[in-house]
């Protein structure tokens, strides 16, 4: 089973029932709004990851169909509200939602996402029991997501933020989401407790190198490939692992020069580029780099306890497209 394959046939079947989920109703307008980042074509990952964790404990994957949408359509959720708050202008290489139709909108249609989320947890066809306790881990996984993305914003006002804060940080607000999804998909797979366990933490590692390659990428990668404005986390003033990491190393100029432009709402093109020369003269873009990919092989060692099938083996390939993809 080649996992592109997979991808292919399963996004085709999530974007459907996201499509139908999402009918327009009045105000039509904020269906529009609602309906325009999640039918936009994203990578679909979190929704195909409930799917193999369900499958690879030998549960048909269709059974996990209600528990991706409702994560995806999260997901989606908290990229509409995290835009406004990095202010940022391009997602999926199209405009943003708060640009598109503005804040105001984007605020409801993002609420609108959330409850759609939870709606969509109703179409399960599991027991009470588990229904609960997917359920509950969809609502403690947003708190954490919560708790993350306030810590991102306070950290762009401070400089001394350290790496295990920052790790912190990209652990509620990306991989509790991967995890989440792992998790859920065990549950509804009918995974034993070190089954659902191993999940779990494969989702966390593998989100971990998610998001530290996802910052690696906000320098760069491609824009029209990735979809979003590169320099966008310098601008903002993000603490990357790579400007920790960097500011750590840095003589006096190296240190001004950084501190100068990050946080600079408009800095250039040119000034950007020279901010992540020196973050790589510094070896910090190596050193993300690697970071990554200790996560990703985490995430595989907690593969181990599982049946080896392809479901298993697509699960491994999706370790490696997270660390190595271009958008
Ligand atoms: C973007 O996630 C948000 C981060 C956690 C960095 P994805 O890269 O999975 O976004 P889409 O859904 O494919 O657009
Ligand atoms: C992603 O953080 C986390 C959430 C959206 C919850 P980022 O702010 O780095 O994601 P992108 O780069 O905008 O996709
Ligand atoms: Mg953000
Ligand atoms: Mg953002
Ligand atoms: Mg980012």
């Amino acid at each position: 089973m080649d996992l592109m394959e997979v991808l292919r046939e399963r996004i085709k079947i999530i974007n459907r029932e996201i499509d139908e989920f999402l009918r327009v109703k009045e105000p039509e307008k904020l269906y529009d709004a609602t309906r325009y980042l999640p039918l936009s074509g994203g990578k679909r990952l979190r929704p195909l990851l409930v799917s193999l964790s369900t499958e690879v404990l030998g549960e048909d994957w269709k059974k996990s169909i209600p528990f991706g949408i409702a994560i995806e359509l999260m997901h989606n959720f908290t990229l509409v509200h995290d835009d406004i708050m990095d202010r940022s202008p391009l997602r999926r290489n199209i405009e943003t939602t708060h640009v598109k139709f503005g804040e105001e909108t984007a605020i409801i249609a993002g609420d609108l996402l959330f409850a759609k989320s939870y709606e969509a947890l109703h179409k399960l066809d599991v027991n009470k029991d588990a229904f609960r306790r997917l359920n509950l881990l969809l609502t403690k996984c947003i708190e954490e997501i919560c708790e993350g993305q306030y810590m991102d914003m306070d950290f762009e006002k401070r400089e001394d933020v350290t790496e295990e804060e920052y790790i912190k940080m990209i652990e509620k607000k990306t991989a509790a989401l991967f995890s989440c999804s792992a998790e859920g998909g065990a549950i509804i797979g009918g995974g034993n407790d070190e089954e659902i366990k191993a999940l779990s933490m494969y989702g966390k590692s593998l989100g971990l190198g998610f998001q530290i390659w996802d910052d690696y990428l906000d320098l760069k990668g491609e824009e029209k490939e990735f979809g979003k404005r590169i320099g966008n986390d310098i601008r903002e003033g993000k603490k990357t692992l790579m400007i920790i990491h960097a500011v750590a190393r840095a003589d006096e100029k190296e240190k001004r020069l950084i501190l100068s432009i990050l946080g600079k709402k408009d800095a250039k093109d040119e000034e950007i580029k020279e901010v992540i020369e020196v973050l790589d003269n510094l070896g910090s873009l190596s050193y993300a780099k690697e970071k990554a990919m200790k996560y990703a092989r985490e995430a595989k060692e907690f593969l181990r306890v599982l049946p080896e099938n392809d479901a298993r083996r697509c699960l491994e390939e999706l370790v490696d497209y997270a660390i190595s993809r271009r958008r």
